[in-house]
This record gives structure tokens, sequence and C-alpha cells, in this order.
């Protein structure tokens, strides 16, 4: 382990940065979005790339070794390829991985490969045009759909992400989890957030981890638990024979506190902790007030000093008092 490692107040190592490079998006998935969209944030607000870059760096020299780009869509942002050769050849970072819709991603897959990607998680929650039109509210399954196929073929680490919604998807769980019968992926069915512009879709969730558990046992009663890596937030099964696997993650139980061990950074710079807070630090206007990197870095140390211990604790300690309804695209899924 980096012996510059990080751990937060209650002993979690702090590795994994999730930033979101834009909040824009070319789709409106339901589950993310109201159907008008969101207020998009004017271009100053984002971090340029010189003040990601310069974040990225300094979270390396305290133990940052893995990154996620999210969005928004990552790709709607002119030029991300450049971003993401710069931070490939930062010191400290070894892994970084991409969370991406495809419309804008195929003339980039045989770069990414290239360059290493460490994994491309594909949001895809359906295998239905159809079904695909009304939650995206885009008709775009076709495009989508071609270029999954063109980043299993490029070898790249491909999941799948897909929202559980109950009338609106549940009749892909099976046929996903079909799909890793040949093919090298992870499916992983994810429990619907209220992150969503809006709030709860439902007063109490009704496709939790362990009803998407119990729909696919009962199809395939030979699913079996294999081990999940350190730190994952999804219980991973595979069907023994299947050359993919299927994760399924407790996102809205958060059940997965106890190991978590990353940050994010929103399209405008603020640092959360937790996925469930409103923001503990708005990196972007201190660099932008031209603090020193031994200064953001002081201020970073005690942001993850005083992290809540899970996701319910940071939901009852927001600044706000309001309820959860902030879109996923402005946090970064
Ligand atoms: N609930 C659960 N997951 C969500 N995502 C976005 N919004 C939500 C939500 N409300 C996930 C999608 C996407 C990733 C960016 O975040 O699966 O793949
Ligand atoms: Fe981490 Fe918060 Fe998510 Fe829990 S809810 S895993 S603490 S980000």
């Amino acid at each position: 382990m980096n012996t510059n490692q990080l751990f937060d107040n209650h002993g979690r190592p702090i590795n994994y940065l999730r930033l979101a490079v834009t909040d824009r998006c070319n789709l409106r998935c339901f589950y993310c979005m109201p159907k008008e969209g969101i207020h998009y944030l004017p271009k100053k607000e984002l971090l340029t790339f010189e003040e990601i870059e310069r974040l990225i760096s300094l979270m390396a020299s305290m133990g940052i070794s893995k990154i996620r780009l999210t969005g928004g869509e990552p790709f709607v942002r002119t030029d991300l390829m450049q971003l993401i050769r710069k931070i490939i050849s930062i010191n400290g970072i070894k892994d970084l991985h991409l969370t991406t819709n495809g419309i804008l991603t195929g003339p980039h897959i045989a770069e990414l490969k290239q360059l290493g990607i460490a994994s491309i998680n594909l949001s895809l929650d359906t295998l239905d045009r159809d079904r695909f039109k009304i939650i995206t509210r885009r008709d775009e399954f076709d495009k989508t759909w071609e270029v999954f196929q063109q980043m299993v073929q490029s070898t790249i680490a491909v999941k799948i992400n897909a929202v559980v919604m109950e009338g609106k998807n549940i009749e892909d769980i099976l046929p996903m989890v079909e799909l890793t019968r040949h093919l090298p992926i992870s499916i992983r069915f994810i429990e619907e957030m209220p992150f969503n512009g809006e709030g709860n879709h439902y007063s109490d969730l009704i496709w939790t981890h362990k009803r998407i558990l119990d729909h696919i046992k009962n199809a395939f009663p030979a699913l079996t638990k294999i081990s999940d890596p350190e730190n994952a937030t999804a219980y991973h099964y595979q069907i023994p024979g299947f050359t993919g696997n299927v994760g399924i993650i407790a996102a809205y139980s958060r059940t997965f506190c106890g190991t978590c061990n990353r940050i994010r950074v929103t399209a405008q710079g603020e640092l959360k902790t937790c996925l469930y807070d409103d923001g503990v630090l708005n990196i972007k206007e201190l660099m932008r007030e031209g603090k020193s990197d031994g200064e953001i870095k002081m201020k970073l140390i005690k942001a993850f000093s005083g992290r809540p211990k899970d996701g319910f604790e940071a939901e009852a300690k927001r600044k706000s008092g309001a309820p959860i309804k902030e879109s996923m695209s402005t946090i970064g899924g």
C-alpha cells in the first residue's frame, strides 16, 4: 500500500476518486433527471482540465490510486481524451475507469484500450428499443448496443450498469443475466436511488437487492455467490459454466459502507466524502482563490477525518436538511 495512504476517521483507506467531468448528458434517464432536464452549470462553473489534473496529482500524493470519470456523460465534454491521456500519466494513478452511456464513446474505444483503461461501465437498463426510449427519453438504443459490442470485441473489461425499476425494465433482468452465458462481462443490477431531480419514485423501494436476487435465483437456481473484490459495492454471483458474472448493488439500502474507500468530486468541484452528503468542501473555489497545494491538502485531510460512518449518517447530516433530490448527473454516478 502507498506509504502516503490516508485513512478516514473510521480507519477506511481513501484511495478511490470518482470525478464528474460535466453535469451535461445526451440522454434524459427517468431515474436521473426530470423530463425537462436540469439546469446545467455555466461552463465557468466546471473544473477546467488543468484544475482536474492539479486536483488528481494532489490527491495521488495522498494515496488516491484509482480514478473513475463520470458525469453527466463524460464524452459530452469536448476533448475528453486529452484529459484521459494526461490522467493516465499522473504518478501514482494505477487504474482509470469510465462510466458512460456509450453514445459518443465508439470512436475512442481503440485508444482507450491502447491507453490501458481498467474498465468501462456502460449504463444500459434494457435490451429493448422501446423500453430504452421510455427510460432514457431518447431513441438511441441501436447506437448504444453497437458500441457495447465494440467494447466487448476490444477486450476492454465491460460492466453493464442497469438500474432496476418497477414498471420499467423488470422483464430485462433475466435476459441481461443470460448475456453473461457467453460474454465475459459483468452485469450489475442497481437499486434505484432518489437522485433524480425530483425525489423518491416509491415511498418504499420496491426492487431491493434481496428482491432482485430472489428474482434471478428463481430462474437460475444454480446461481452461486462468488467472492467480491476488496471494497466492492456489488455482491457478485455467477451461474456455473457462464463466462461472465452478475453483480447486485444495494445502492439505496447501503449495505457496503463499512469498507467504503471512495470520495467524489462533483462537476462543480465540490468534494463529497459520501454519495449521500450534500458536499463538504468546494475545491474549485480554493483553487481559484489561489490556495497552495499544501493548503488544499490540509483542508482535504480535515474533510476525510470527519467522514460519516455510512450513507445514513451522511443523509441525516445534510446541511440543507432537505430530502435528497439532486440529479445523479451533477453528483457523478
Ligand atoms: N439510482 C441508481 N443509480 C443511478 N444511476 C444514476 N442515477 C441513479 C439513480 N437514481 C447510475 C446509473 C449510471 C450511473 C452513472 O449511475 O446506473 O450507470
Ligand atoms: Fe460510501 Fe456513502 Fe456510498 Fe456508503 S453511501 S458506500 S459511505 S459513498
